[in-house]
């Protein structure tokens, strides 16, 4: 790999980010890591940020930096906010809720890869969208709690801008690929219960941010595009098979 080759992580001070900053650092990609958590300024493996990506301005700024580094060939679209959002909240809240999530999980999305994307034109390149187990059909009876329609929303919206942009940018080089995993133990993992302590029975079987890491590695050296990777708690983690055309952003 040429040793100017960027990687951008979004929302890398803690979580699955900071491990997929980490990583494509150690993978040998100059890595510009951003977060509106200033936490992210004092990890040394990379070149931290502190910027909101559902904010136009400071997403340039980012791309900006990134291309003074080097060639932009990674994106990877982390940054998420969820919330309990029931059906039946008042108004006001649901209008409140839908900018709170939407804005980052998926305006956030959209401005990070179209500011990236016309530097990543000439050398081609991954994006790479964290969705959720939420999308695909789950492996379990646990998929689409009926209190999270936003975020469970932003997520399948995910999978329109995967599946146009992986055809769309094909030409280029670019490939445009999913994460979709069920349990990882993060700091939004733990904020779900109380003291951020996982049961039991979620501890025994929770995934880690570094297995899922090592899983966007993977995904980058397959050079495939336009699928949906799912990651499932208790089960080994592996890219499977390439599945029909119909079936890889769905499942
Ligand atoms: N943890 C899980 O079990 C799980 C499962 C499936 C999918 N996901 C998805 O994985 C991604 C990472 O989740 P996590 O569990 O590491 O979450 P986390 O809350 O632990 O970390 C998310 C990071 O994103 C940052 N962030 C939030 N809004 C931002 C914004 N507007 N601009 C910049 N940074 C912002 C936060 O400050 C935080 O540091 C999210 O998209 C989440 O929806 C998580």
């Amino acid at each position: 790999m040429s040793d100017d080759n960027v990687a951008i992580v979004s929302g890398a001070a803690r979580g699955m980010g900071k491990s997929f900053a980490e990583r494509l650092s150690a993978e040998g990609y100059r890595v510009v890591a951003f977060d509106v958590d200033e936490t992210v300024l004092k990890n040394k493996a990379f070149h931290g940020l502190v910027a909101d990506v559902s904010e136009v301005d400071q997403v340039e700024a980012v791309v900006r930096e990134a291309n003074k580094l080097g060639v932009i060939k990674v994106v990877v679209n982390n940054a998420g906010t969820w919330r309990r959002t029931p059906v039946e909240s008042p108004w006001e809240q649901a209008i409140s809720d839908w900018d709170y999530i939407m804005d980052t999980n998926l305006k956030g999305v959209l401005m990070l890869s179209r500011a990236s994307i016309a530097h990543m034109k000439a050398a081609g390149g991954d994006i790479i969208n964290v969705s959720s187990y939420y999308v695909l059909p789950a492996k379990s009876a646990g998929t689409n709690p009926p209190d999270t329609d936003l975020y469970n929303a932003s997520k399948w919206a995910l999978n329109g801008f995967t599946d146009a942009w992986a055809k769309y940018l094909d030409e280029y080089g670019i490939r445009v690929n999913g994460m979709c995993m069920g349990a990882v133990d993060t700091p939004m993992l733990r904020g779900l219960y109380s003291d951020n302590k996982l049961p039991d029975e979620m501890a025994a079987v929770v995934m880690n941010a570094d297995d899922i890491s090592q899983q966007l590695i993977e995904i980058i050296d397959s050079g495939r595009t336009g699928e949906n990777f799912g990651a499932w708690v208790g089960e080994q983690i592996s890219l499977g098979d390439r599945l029909p055309l119909h079936r890889r952003i769905t499942g």
